[in-house]
């Protein structure tokens, strides 16, 4: 019953399975892997769609004739096995040329070089049917710190999501942004290096209904943040565009394990949340499987994310259905959190007016009351330990 169905939405960049093992001090420990194969492969597992950067599809320098073929290859994979390409992206990162970045590099034809090589594989997005496109920009930072006038630098970045809205909208595609954080990795220190300072940034630009956020597990995790909190500010924000899982385990380089793999707990309140709260978007792997592994274990690492979700996602909705969990929540007060503060139809002026609230209002007692949520976290580990 943890088997995948299309209906799991479930979403893999091509990257991820096609991943060869090179690390900075290893050589690839796997063959390359033809997107047609990970089509193949990827819809036997259960899987939705697919995601790719342009060079991941199309080599980089390919000539039209060559890409077109990539491309034809690729689309009679998706027709066959009816796979989806709901997302895009661009490889600013690969390519020497991109070592100082690719929207924020100081050398401007550089940045003009990127915004093309963007805006060609948005047109190849738009015609596979792609929604959203993601922009991690891995280069984008530096190592020292007079190298980058980062205010200057966020000036190019905004222009540069200005101008791709611009051409989306005048091309009249159904196409939204979508920016990855990473607070460091390949760059010494990367620009908006988490969820919060990217939500800012978007309130700056041009079209900021045009841009939102794709999240990786392991990113923000990397600066040791609450993931599943990020996640709930993003939806909050109306700003959750799509998702990377994975798996992390605590602040260190990006490990970008499979789903469920690293921190269990935070994995099992993510999936409570989107879950829970209307998210309709695919649910994207974006992991490395490590490369001690063969393509055997490339498909049994991509197969235990989704099973991963499947479990998590079983074991959260049993948690929300056990009668002991709702009397926990009304003991642990989440139904006050969801009542407003004033009163129906009371205004400032009731509150200030109210002794109650302040000069009679008696904080020692207040304090003695317990917040039971002790019990209530253990109810959600018996659950997610699978004993209750
Ligand atoms: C990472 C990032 C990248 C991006 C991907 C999309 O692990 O550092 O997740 O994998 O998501 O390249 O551009
Ligand atoms: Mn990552
Ligand atoms: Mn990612
Ligand atoms: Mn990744």
């Amino acid at each position: 019953s943890f088997t995948p169905t299309p209906e799991d939405k479930f979403t893999f960049g091509l990257w991820t399975v096609g991943w060869q093992g090179r690390d900075p001090f290893g050589e690839a420990t796997r063959p390359a892997l033809d997107p047609v194969e990970s089509v193949n492969r990827l819809a036997e597992l259960g899987a939705y769609g697919v995601t790719f950067h342009d060079d991941d599809l199309i080599p980089f320098g390919s000539d039209d004739t060559a890409r077109e073929g990539h491309i034809k290859r690729f689309r009679q994979a998706l027709d066959a096995t009816g796979l989806k390409v709901p997302m895009a992206t661009t490889n600013l990162f690969t390519h020497p040329v991109f070592k100082d970045g690719g929207f924020t590099a100081n050398d401007r034809e550089v940045r003009r070089f990127a915004l093309r090589k963007t805006i060609r594989n948005i047109d190849l997005a738009a015609e596979l049917g792609a929604k959203v496109y993601v922009a991690w920009g891995g280069r984008e930072g530096a190592e020292s710190g007079a190298a980058k006038d980062v205010r200057v630098a966020l000036d190019r970045f905004k222009e540069a999501f200005d101008l791709l809205g611009e051409y989306v909208i005048e091309q009249g595609y159904d196409i939204r942004f979508a920016i990855e954080p990473k607070p460091n990795e390949p760059r010494g220190d990367i620009l908006l290096p988490t969820i919060g300072h990217a939500l800012a940034f978007i309130n700056e630009l041009a079209h900021p209904e045009l841009v939102g956020l794709n999240p990786e597990v392991g990113h923000e995790q990397m600066a040791g943040l609450n993931f599943p909190h990020g996640i709930a500010q993003a939806l909050w924000h109306g700003k959750l565009f799509h998702i990377d899982l994975n798996g992390q385990t605590g602040i260190k380089y990006d490990q970008d394990l499979r789903f469920g793999a690293g921190d269990l707990r935070s994995a099992f309140w993510l999936v409570d949340l989107l879950e829970t709260a209307g998210y309709e978007g695919p649910r994207h792997f974006d992991f490395k499987p490590p490369r001690t592994e063969d393509m055997d274990g490339v498909w049994a690492s991509a197969a235990g994310g989704m099973r991963n979700y499947l479990i998590l996602k079983e074991r959260a909705a049993a948690f929300r259905a056990d009668p002991a969990v709702q009397e926990a929540l009304k003991a642990s007060r989440l139904d006050e959190l969801a009542q407003p503060t004033l009163g129906e139809g009371e205004t400032l002026a009731g509150l200030l007016a109210d002794r109650g609230a302040y000069e009679e209002f008696d904080a020692d007692a207040v304090a003695t009351r317990g917040s039971a949520f002790e019990q209530l976290d253990q109810l959600a580990m018996d659950h997610l330990l699978g004993t209750r």
